[in-house]
């Protein structure tokens, strides 16, 4: 039985940080452009690309507004932090993890909406967040939940292969 609430920090820090972000993928989305026009087009990859996240690379001063964790017992499992983005009324998908074992019961999904309540309490108006290219596991669950494309940047990173891609949904 998993529930959730929200995290405690930032006593909380450590088991957060235990979550295993990584993932691992046989396509990752590359660029084709004509002219004016892009398509993100998926592309095998072999072998698998394995990237993980790390919320420790986070500026000190990072502060989330709103954190949400799935726990398993004592166990975290799952987290979403948000940060808002007062400016445009944009609750923004910081990070979202789910531990590999929790994966595929619908916790992503749960987390997402306990954002979107605390978007709707906030005022704002879209969950809005960046991935990368190569997290096409992500990105299609974030198409199954209702984001959509708002765009992308080849040179958002300092990084050869990898570029920003975002994606959105409205609250
Ligand atoms: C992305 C992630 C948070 C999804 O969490 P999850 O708990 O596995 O997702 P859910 O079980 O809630 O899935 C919700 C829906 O998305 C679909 N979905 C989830 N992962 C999918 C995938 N890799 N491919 C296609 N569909 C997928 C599910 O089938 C489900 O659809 P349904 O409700 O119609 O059956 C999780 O896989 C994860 O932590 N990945 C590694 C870290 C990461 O990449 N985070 C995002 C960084 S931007």
């Amino acid at each position: 039985m998993i529930s959730l609430r929200p995290a405690r920090l930032p006593d909380e820090i450590e088991p957060l940080a235990a979550i295993d972000t990584s993932f691992i993928t046989p396509y990752i989305y590359r660029v084709q452009h004509d002219d004016l026009t892009f398509r993100l087009i998926p592309e095998p990859v072999d072998p698998p690309r394995r990237k993980a996240f790390s919320i420790q690379d986070e500026p000190p001063d990072m502060v989330w507004d709103h954190t949400t964790v799935a726990v398993d017992g004592d166990r975290i499992v799952g987290m979403i932090a948000i940060v808002l983005s007062h400016w445009n009324r944009r609750a923004i998908v910081w990070h979202l993890y789910v531990d590999p074992a929790y994966r595929g019961q619908g916790i992503g999904r749960r987390l997402l909406e306990a954002a979107t309540d605390y978007g709707r309490s906030q005022s704002m108006r879209c969950l809005a967040l960046e991935t990368s290219n190569l997290d096409y596991p992500a990105i299609q669950f974030y198409l199954r939940v209702g984001f959509t494309l708002s765009g992308f940047d080849e040179t958002y990173y300092d990084l050869v292969d990898e570029f920003a891609i975002f994606l959105s949904r409205p609250l």
